[in-house]
């Protein structure tokens, strides 16, 4: 299959949206992006890599990061993880803490703001230098020594991480927490400014396509058993309180991040990143959602 012509296909299809949506405003060096860029890759297990628009600008990942932060926590903790947390949908926007009090601060899952904490408060117990954790995971993945955090979006993110500050002393109120608040926010928030482009995020979760083997070194990245219930939670909890209606329009695994990007897994044959930074409503890429759901109508790939 030429994918060339798939991505061209969904280029067009979503000219007339490109620039819709809403930057995230409250990172500043967020609010300051020009909403009408458009980039996306494609990553095939049979045919490599596949790339339109902006693919090779690299953008703040955000809670893409949740993904491979969790993927190593998993890795350490295997399953005595589900002890500090759960693995159900919130159907609440990501930086929500109304489950926190009435759940005795055990997050509903890895991927809205309260599990990410819980993740980042693992790998500061297990790093001699937590904040460049998910950093070197992701250089090593994507094979590229000059993947870096943007030191900025970090800071201006530390300064006004009120919400996230306060998540994390809830936890630790209820002893989910083990290190210091500071620290885990501060690893949360470097791990949120790495930036990567499409066509390295795609790379980067190629693993996840490929029942846990990177395909392009041939390492375990995680196991058959893991992988396959990362996508799980991708597809269930990977776009916060939107995940019932992408898994209706796209149904794939996918997790999105308020710089605009979104990874998508196709279990068995691809993995997918669309970059548009104008967000919907919930936080998840206007456009990228609206290009996903394009890439399953096409090539017949969702889950469902
Ligand atoms: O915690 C925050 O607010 C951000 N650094 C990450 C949020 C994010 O990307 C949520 N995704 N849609």
């Amino acid at each position: 299959m030429d994918y060339t012509d798939t991505l061209r296909e969904i280029a067009s299809h979503v000219q007339p949206y490109i620039g819709s949506g809403e930057v995230a405003s409250y990172i500043p060096p967020l609010a300051k992006i020009d909403p009408r860029q458009f980039g996306m890759a494609l990553y095939t297990l049979d045919e490599g890599l596949f790339v339109i628009g902006d693919a090779y600008k690299r953008f703040s990942i955000q809670s893409i990061s949740k993904v491979f932060a969790f993927a190593m926590a998993f890795n350490l903790l295997g399953d005595d993880i589900w002890s500090r947390l759960d693995r159900e949908p919130s159907g609440t926007p990501f930086n929500s803490l109304v489950q926190l009090e009435v759940e005795y601060g055990k997050p509903r899952n890895p991927f809205i703001n309260a599990g990410a904490l819980v993740v980042a408060d693992i790998l500061v117990s297990h790093f001699a230098q937590p904040s460049l954790a998910v950093l070197q995971y992701l250089r090593r993945l994507v094979a590229d020594d000059s993947v870096d955090i943007d030191l900025e979006l970090a800071k201006a993110e530390q300064h006004l991480a009120h919400r996230n500050i306060a998540m994390a002393h809830f936890m630790k109120s209820f002893g989910n927490l083990q290190n210091g608040v500071d620290e885990v926010v501060d690893a949360y928030c470097n791990q949120c400014a790495i930036a990567l482009s499409c066509a390295e995020v795609v790379m980067a979760g190629a693993f996840l396509a490929n029942s846990g083997t990177c395909p392009i070194r041939s390492t375990v990245v995680t196991s058959r058993r893991q992988t396959r219930r990362i996508n799980a939670l991708m597809a269930t909890c990977g776009t916060y309180d939107a995940a019932g209606d992408v898994a209706y329009r796209v149904g794939l695994p996918a997790k999105s991040g308020v710089g605009g990007g979104i990874l998508a897994v196709v279990p068995g044959k691809a993995t997918a990143c669309v970059w548009a930074p104008g967000l919907d409503e919930s936080g998840n890429s206007l456009v990228g959602t609206m290009a996903l759901e394009r890439l399953t109508e096409i090539t017949g790939w969702s889950i469902f």
